[in-house]
């Protein structure tokens, strides 16, 4: 893939897309085909077709989906499998149908087994039982895995699969119930810090480790791997580097201000103790994350206070 090629991004709206985005221009990429959902509904097959058909893109950027927390994945399990398995099909099919060359799936680290040795490499997929509360959601990136693979077998279509760890920064999900842990942690440290209260409880212990990258990073993986990738093999995108959820609230706390203690409820789950991908085959490739964890929450915290406390 080069700069001249045409390049539709979907789900541009989201966090990580319009990091992709960002990321395309920063590097050149001057055709680039977005639609927002009131435009396109890529749950609507004959209107994926017709688009892809009209604009004919080189490469297709597939980061649209229904995200959420485990709350949410828990509540709306039919949603979280139908709505994923329409759009990924729909979108491939009709990327490769009209001729795209290129398409790039982004999946997630939590399509592998729950007791999978950490860190987790790519050769665990389907190795043993997934996490129940979003297995929903992880079936269906599966399957958008296992779609990739069959047309890449089948009709040579070079589709490549990407499995981020946990994303973070600018243009986060801060909804009370559908946020994942770092939005959930900044918004509350901030709204302790406005309302003045002398203590922050975070669930659990703080000892379980966790691996966080900033969406910029994950961005710049992505075009890295859209240029020079092509292999059924899917790819892990993490940073290699672990933080105990209780040092990793330090951070938040740090950078939010927010002048209390930090309490830890033990009676909470504390989910599994460690979770970390390999990303050695990315690292192998030549790419290496370069934002720090305390910049990318300063910058985090930075786009929430413009874009979502200013707001409410
Ligand atoms: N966030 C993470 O921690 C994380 C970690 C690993 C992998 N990923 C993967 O990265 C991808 C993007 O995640 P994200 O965090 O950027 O999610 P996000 O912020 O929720 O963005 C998803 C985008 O998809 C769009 N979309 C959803 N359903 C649509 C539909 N039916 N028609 C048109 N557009 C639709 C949304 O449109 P609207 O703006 O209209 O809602 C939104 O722009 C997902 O595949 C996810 O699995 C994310």
């Amino acid at each position: 893939m080069q700069p001249t090629d045409r390049v539709f991004v979907a789900g541009h709206r989201g966090m990580v897309g319009s990091a992709i985005v960002r990321r395309l221009e920063r590097a050149g990429y001057r055709d680039l085909v977005t639609a927002a959902r009131s435009e396109l509904d890529l749950t609507d097959r004959a209107a994926v077709d017709r688009f892809l058909a009209e604009k004919q893109p080189k490469a297709v950027v597939l980061a649209a989906a229904k995200v959420g927390g485990i709350l949410a994945n828990d509540s709306y399990p039919a949603d979280f499998i139908r709505e994923n398995l329409q759009i990924q099909t729909n979108v491939i099919d009709a990327a490769w149908r009209h001729g795209a060359e290129k398409l790039l799936f982004l999946g997630s680290s939590c399509i592998y087994p729950r007791e999978a040795a950490q860190p987790i490499t790519e050769e665990s997929l389907l190795t043993g039982p997934l996490e129940p509360t979003n297995e929903w959601y992880a079936i269906a990136k599966i399957a958008g895995i296992k779609m990739c693979q069959a047309y890449r077998r089948q009709y040579g279509f070079d589709a490549i699969c990407a499995q981020p760890t946990n994303v973070y920064g600018p243009g986060d999900n801060y909804d009370l119930e559908t946020s994942h842990v770092v939005a959930a942690l900044i918004r509350k440290f901030h709204e302790a810090k406005v309302s003045g209260a002398p203590t922050v409880t975070v669930w659990g212990t703080g000892t379980p480790l966790r691996e966080f990258i900033h969406v910029d990073d994950l961005a710049d993986a992505c075009v890295f791997l859209l240029e020079n990738y092509s292999s059924e093999g899917i790819i892990n995108i993490g940073t290699g580097q672990e933080v105990a959820i209780g040092a990793f609230a330090e951070i938040v706390s740090d950078v939010v201000g927010f002048g209390g203690e930090i309490v830890y409820d033990s009676s909470k789950p504390d989910g599994t103790p460690r979770k970390l991908v390999d990303s050695s085959r990315l690292a192998a490739l030549g790419w290496a994350p370069d934002i720090s964890l305390r910049d990318g929450l300063s910058q985090a915290y930075h786009w929430y206070l413009e874009n979502v406390a200013g707001r409410s």
